[in-house]
């Protein structure tokens, strides 16, 4: 089987990276934001079609209000920041999630990366912000008008990853077994990989391992 079109990460444990080494989680918020950079370019490079990256979930506004502050920060120094590195390296910028929650710099920021990366094509980079899998279907429902004749694929066309192909492979850095309620609906074939290297470390060799992989593996759908 060839490479899979497309990648989904849950970027878990910026702030144990940073706890182990003795500094303030934010400095791992920092560090797992590079490290986005990093693994992009690679999935640009060995032809990824689609990566999706959790990067804030609806249950995230529960931590303390300072680091809530900090990611908001980070949000919008990273959203500068990348806009020429989309560019260059052909990614086109997406996002899923309910962003009517987000300031106005950040909601205009999200625009003007959406537009000044529409004509790109190499790949594209779904990023989570404000996004929760229950609150996207529950925003469906309410989209529903013929609730006893709808598909599967109506249903699909309601939810915020409606532009974008099943995920093919789920990965979760950090050590936790679960997916905390992130792409319920699109995981429901992915193959899972969990791993422990906490996300500032993760590397593109890792990944590499886990896509071999994944070539390897038969998808049988519920057939034979
Ligand atoms: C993931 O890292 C980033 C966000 C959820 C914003 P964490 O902040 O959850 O790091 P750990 O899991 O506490 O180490
Ligand atoms: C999932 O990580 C959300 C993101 C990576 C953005 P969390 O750290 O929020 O998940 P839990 O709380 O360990 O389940
Ligand atoms: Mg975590």
């Amino acid at each position: 089987m060839n490479n899979p079109p497309h990648i989904a990460i849950i970027m878990d444990g910026n702030g144990r990276w940073a706890q182990a080494r003795g500094k303030a989680r934010a400095v791992g918020h920092q560090k797992g934001a590079d490290n986005i950079r990093t693994i992009l370019k690679h999935c640009r490079h060995i032809g990824i079609k689609h990566i999706t990256l959790y990067a804030f979930s609806t249950e995230n506004w529960d931590r303390p209000k300072l680091e809530v502050q900090f990611l908001m920060k980070l949000l919008e120094k990273y959203l500068k920041l990348e806009l020429d590195v989309y560019i260059q390296n052909d990614i086109r910028f997406a996002t899923i999630g309910d962003l009517s929650v987000f300031s106005d710099t950040i909601q205009q920021l999200i625009q003007t990366t959406k537009d000044q990366t529409a004509h790109c094509s190499g790949m594209t980079q779904t990023l989570a912000l404000n996004y929760g899998a229950k609150d996207e279907m529950i925003r469906a429902i309410k989209q529903i008008k013929d609730r006893q004749n709808i598909t599967e694929k109506e249903f699909e066309k309601l939810l915020d990853t409606k532009q974008l192909p099943p995920v093919d492979m789920l990965v979760r850095t950090g050590g936790e077994c679960r997916v905390s309620n992130f792409l319920l609906w699109q995981i429901a074939y992915a193959e899972i990989y969990f791993c422990g290297t906490l996300w500032p470390e993760f590397s593109p060799s890792e990944l590499d391992i886990m896509i071999e992989k994944f070539t390897q593996t038969k998808r049988r759908y519920g057939g034979l």
